[in-house]
């Protein structure tokens, strides 16, 4: 599998996606980089030619303004014709609770975690299919695999990135383009600073090698770290009578 030598990266300033994209630096890739701050994309261009990147570009976006998502898509495109990679990792974990009283609570959620990345892919992807080549890494979670009462909405829409995924890779295969979905388990970033750190904690430069990893060797879902394969199985294959009983 060839590593993408021009990505754009949606949710550059995210530790998982730092951490995973200054490992494609050191290969000399060059970036487009997307988030809200603009003062900290401009460090992260820096830091990140200094780690070897040849060329760094970036925009602001929000999730949640579907014009600034295509604007930087459609920009990116301009400024790198020949782009063959897409890294979407932005996401927004929300307080269930508040979701579940507040409509606007919950459309945010969906929007910034599902419509903003299906944007994305739509317009990437087509792209990518009449080049005939293109790899596409996208952050979706092991929460999207089941709905659970305590975080059902984020879950949600990461469960239908993941569909939105599974469909696209499907399609694009033929076109010689690859799709990866990543589902990372419990990471220590700034999404997770209120949690209390248990043994399935990693930092994100775990999760960062896993990505790369999954990149050449052309995998199409990887769990990160890997047992969380098994953990899911396991409760996915929990009866629903069980299920609906128990406090997870
Ligand atoms: N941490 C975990 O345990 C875990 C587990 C499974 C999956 N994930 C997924 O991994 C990905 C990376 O998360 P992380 O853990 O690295 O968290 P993080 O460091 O807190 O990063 C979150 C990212 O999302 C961006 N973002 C949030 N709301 C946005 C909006 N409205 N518009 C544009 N960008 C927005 C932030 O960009 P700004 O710079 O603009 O704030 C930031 O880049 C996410 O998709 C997350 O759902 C995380």
């Amino acid at each position: 599998m060839l590593k993408p030598s021009k990505m754009l990266v949606f949710g550059a300033t995210s530790a998982i996606a730092y951490e995973t994209i200054k490992l494609f630096a050191k290969d000399g890739t060059s970036f487009y980089l997307c988030s809200r701050k603009e003062d900290e994309l401009k460090r992260l261009a820096d830091d990140l030619i200094v780690r070897g990147a040849k060329e760094v570009r970036f925009a602001t976006f929000n999730a949640l303004d579907v014009n600034s998502v295509t604007e930087a898509v459609n920009d990116c495109l301009i400024k790198f014709p020949d782009l063959d990679g897409l890294f979407i990792a932005h996401g927004f974990l929300p307080d269930q609770k508040v979701c579940e009283t507040s409509i606007d609570s919950m459309r945010q959620v969906i929007d910034i975690n599902f419509t903003s990345a299906a944007t994305i892919l739509t317009i990437v992807a087509n792209y990518f299919e009449k080049r005939g080549t293109g790899t596409i890494i996208a952050v979706s979670s092991p929460g999207g695999d089941r709905g659970r009462q305590s975080n059902y909405v984020y879950g949600s829409a990461k469960g239908a990135l993941t569909v939105f995924l599974s469909g696209l890779r499907q399609r694009l295969s033929r076109a010689g383009v690859s799709v990866i979905t990543i589902k990372p388990g419990f990471v220590d970033t700034p999404m997770t600073v209120d949690f209390k750190k248990g043994i399935l904690f990693v930092g994100p430069e775990v999760i960062a090698r896993g990505i790369y990893k999954a990149v050449l060797k052309g995998k199409s879902e990887v769990y990160l770290p890997a047992y969380w394969r098994f953990i899911m199985m396991i409760i996915k294959h929990v009866p629903e009578m069980i299920f609906k009983k128990i406090k997870l």
